[in-house]
């Protein structure tokens, strides 16, 4: 059987991983990195709509979930958002910023993917594609790996770097938690996030002439009282786009929500933001009853969704004919639409998993198993998830390069 010794073996050439080789190579450290998919960084380029939103300026906190999400910050901080533009500009990738602080590639998110395998080349990493991993095992002080092509490596370090269970069409695996779970670590609960939501088939019937309708939307969740103590209680909101569709609502106010929403539970639209609809309709019924109550509405929300408004609430005729109260209860629908998904459309179209390799059990300033030296963890495969918006590639890049620095 061929063996080769190495100082770091890497699994998986995403994000994460690449920034962790070049980090590593940079050491000296003999560093190679295998990955199953036929080429590095495959959600890379298909990120961004092609384009990738690699990073945003505004990288804070609260702007990343998990049981102990203030464990990101020790990388965040030590490898900045600044310092990831650096890399960018140093590689003249040109780029702009789209909105709230997103930036993106002017040309290809494969600028970014053929920067990090020049900087690995760089650095003297071996890369290897089309190769998987039979068997890990750890006798104490090296680690043995049996890859898929019947060769076997001996590793000081193994960095786990494959990312997590969304897009399985592109090799997305939850590999990653089987070897926590073979190292005895906890995994927490893991659910697709930065995803649509689907309703039931009454709903979607009533709210079909809406699909393709899009609009900007205060979106809001509330974590209920009674629920899990460790999640934060704090109501969450999000103002951006929102989209209908035919299985249920999308666009990014919707992925974003869709990170803290669980099963069983209601967010709140708000279709109009920064318009009280009531007051509206009340003034227009005193200066122009004889106006259509789907006219008045559609004056002020989209008038596809006016009409399937007022036809939910029973609605027809004039101003003139509607009482104050009805006219409050159409405006409500708009303004506060309290509506429960009945799921999401998962791991299939999410962009991120939800939950991962518990951050109790790993060292915030190495990414190591506080209880299993040489075996790290970083990227999407950890409990940290992002908002949309660059935030998730952020933790990728910081956490590799966290972990870089030690293993
Ligand atoms: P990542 O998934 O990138 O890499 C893991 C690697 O491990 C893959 O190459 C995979 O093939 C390999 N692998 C998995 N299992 C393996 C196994 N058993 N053996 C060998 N190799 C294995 N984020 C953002 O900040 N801005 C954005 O614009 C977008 N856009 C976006 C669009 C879409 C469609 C998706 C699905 C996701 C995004 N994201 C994003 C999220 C972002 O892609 C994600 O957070 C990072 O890619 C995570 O980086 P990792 O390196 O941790 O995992």
């Amino acid at each position: 059987m061929k063996l080769q010794t190495l100082d770091v073996l890497i699994v998986g050439a995403g994000a994460a991983g690449m920034m962790c080789a070049i980090e590593a190579g940079k050491r000296g450290r003999r560093v190679r990195v295998i990955d199953h998919a036929r080429a590095p960084g495959e959600k890379i380029r298909i990120s961004g709509g092609g384009r990738c939103n690699f990073t945003n300026t505004g990288i804070h906190p609260a702007a990343y979930l998990g049981e102990n999400s203030r464990f990101a910050l020790s990388a965040l901080k030590r490898f900045t958002q600044h310092d990831f533009i650096k890399m960018v500009e140093r590689h003249r990738i040109a780029y702009h910023e789209k909105t709230l602080g997103q930036l993106f590639c002017d040309d290809s998110a494969k600028d970014i993917i053929k920067m990090l395998t020049d900087e690995m080349a760089r650095a003297g990493v071996t890369l290897s594609l089309n190769l998987g991993v039979k068997s890990l095992s750890h006798d104490g002080s090296l680690y043995t790996v049996d890859l898929d092509d019947g060769s076997r490596v001996q590793a000081t370090s193994v960095v786990i770097a494959t990312g997590a269970k969304s897009i399985p069409k592109m090799g997305a695996t939850g590999w990653a938690y089987d070897v926590a779970k073979q190292f005895g670590l906890r995994v927490t609960d893991t659910r697709p996030g930065l995803v649509p939501l689907t309703f039931e088939p009454t709903l979607l019937e009533s709210l079909k002439p809406l699909a393709g309708v899009s609009l900007d939307a205060v979106v809001r969740h509330k974590v209920p009282k009674d629920a899990d103590p460790k999640r934060p209680a704090k109501p969450t909101e999000f103002r951006e786009g929102m989209l209908f569709t035919h299985r249920g609502l999308s666009g990014p106010s919707i992925l974003q929500i869709s990170s803290y929403w669980r099963e069983g539970e209601a967010i709140t639209v708000d279709m109009a933001p920064d318009k009280d609809v009531a007051a509206l309709l009340l003034e227009a019924k005193n200066e122009n009853g004889k106006q259509m109550v789907h006219t008045a509405l559609g004056h002020i929300v989209p008038r596809r969704l006016a009409e399937v408004l007022c036809e939910r609430a029973g609605l027809k005729g004039k101003l003139a004919e509607q009482g104050d109260k009805k006219l409050r209860l159409l405006a409500e629908s708009a303004n506060a639409w309290s509506v429960k998904p009945v799921g999401s459309e998962g791991y299939r179209t999410a962009e991120v998993t939800v939950g991962g390799v518990d951050t109790m059990q790993l060292d915030q300033q190495t990414m190591e198993a506080k209880t299993v030296a040489g075996l790290f963890f970083i990227g999407e495969a950890v409990d940290i998830t992002g908002w949309l918006g660059g935030y998730n590639f952020q933790w990728a890049w910081s956490s590799g390069w966290a972990c870089g620095q030690h293993c």
